[in-house]
């Protein structure tokens, strides 16, 4: 596990976008799982930025993302549809075939519909890079606390905790989605790479549990300490109840100087 620490937000989207890039320049063809959420607004500012100025083909990227509110069709502004549009597939040039999103307007044999998104990523050669955000009560997609650690796509329950984080956005009087169509734990931890960014105070306990606190379904995020190539990428605020962070820096001083390629 890396733990690249920066001093603020736009550090973590500097160095997200660099790492995303240089997996794009490594391999043109990468399958690419995607999140949505506040904190990756500034990360795909980048990614345009890097695309606009001539430096970042998508052209054959295949793209999954992870989740999907059940219930919203894919133009409801709120939709995982709509924020991946806007932010980020309208400016670049990933093809409409290699954008993988969860259907939100599934009704009924949700069963077949989450099995055939896991074939799709199958069928893709699985995913080389998933990029995470986490909530505050620790979830990575829709993998709410409890969830299983082995757990494949599927319908989730949200929250209180994660309803009550999302229902300022929704219209006053709109109810917000009670389910999500979320990728899950399991399908995580087959990414060949795991890239999970964090900042805000209001990440610090959730953060400081998925690294040093033991690996449990009530903190989803726990479950990446299974993996063998993860990297937390934390501003300062989000790293405010690490114990350890004098020895993550040297770990990163030591990962720069014996495996850069690690870091690019
Ligand atoms: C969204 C997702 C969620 C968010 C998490 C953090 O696709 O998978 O796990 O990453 O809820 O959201 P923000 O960044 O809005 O705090």
């Amino acid at each position: 596990m890396l733990v690249i620490l920066k001093r603020d937000n736009e550090g973590v989207n500097e160095q997200a976008a660099q790492l995303i890039a240089g997996s794009v320049k490594k391999k043109p063809s990468l399958t690419l799982g995607l999140a949505t959420g506040s904190t990756m607004v500034g990360l795909y500012q980048h990614l345009v930025r890097l695309h606009k100025s001539g430096s970042l083909d998508f052209s054959r990227v295949v793209t999954f993302n992870l989740d999907e509110y059940l219930g919203l069709s894919a133009t409801h502004p709120q939709s995982f549809h709509h924020f991946m549009h806007e932010h980020f597939f309208r400016h670049v040039n990933v093809l409409a075939r290699n954008i993988h999103i969860p259907d939100g307007s599934i009704r009924g044999d949700y069963d077949a519909y989450c099995a055939s998104y896991e074939q799709a990523i199958r069928a893709a050669g699985g995913i080389d890079l998933q990029l995470l955000g986490i909530g505050r009560n620790g979830h990575i997609g829709f993998n709410e606390p409890t969830s299983s650690l082995a757990s494949r796509t599927r319908l989730k329950v949200l929250s209180r905790e994660t309803l009550d984080d999302n229902s300022k956005f929704f219209a006053p009087g709109e109810e917000s989605p009670r389910c999500a169509v979320t990728m899950g734990i399991g399908t995580i931890l087959e990414a060949r790479k795991v890239l999970l960014l964090a900042t805000g105070a209001s990440k610090a306990a959730a953060v400081a549990k998925s690294i040093e606190g033991p690996i449990t379904s009530g903190v989803s995020a726990s479950a990446l300490q299974l993996h063998p190539d993860v990297t937390f990428l934390l501003d300062e605020l989000a790293a405010a109840q690490l114990t350890q962070r004098d020895y993550y820096h040297r770990v990163l001083e030591m990962t720069a100087l014996l495996t850069p390629d690690r870091l690019s």
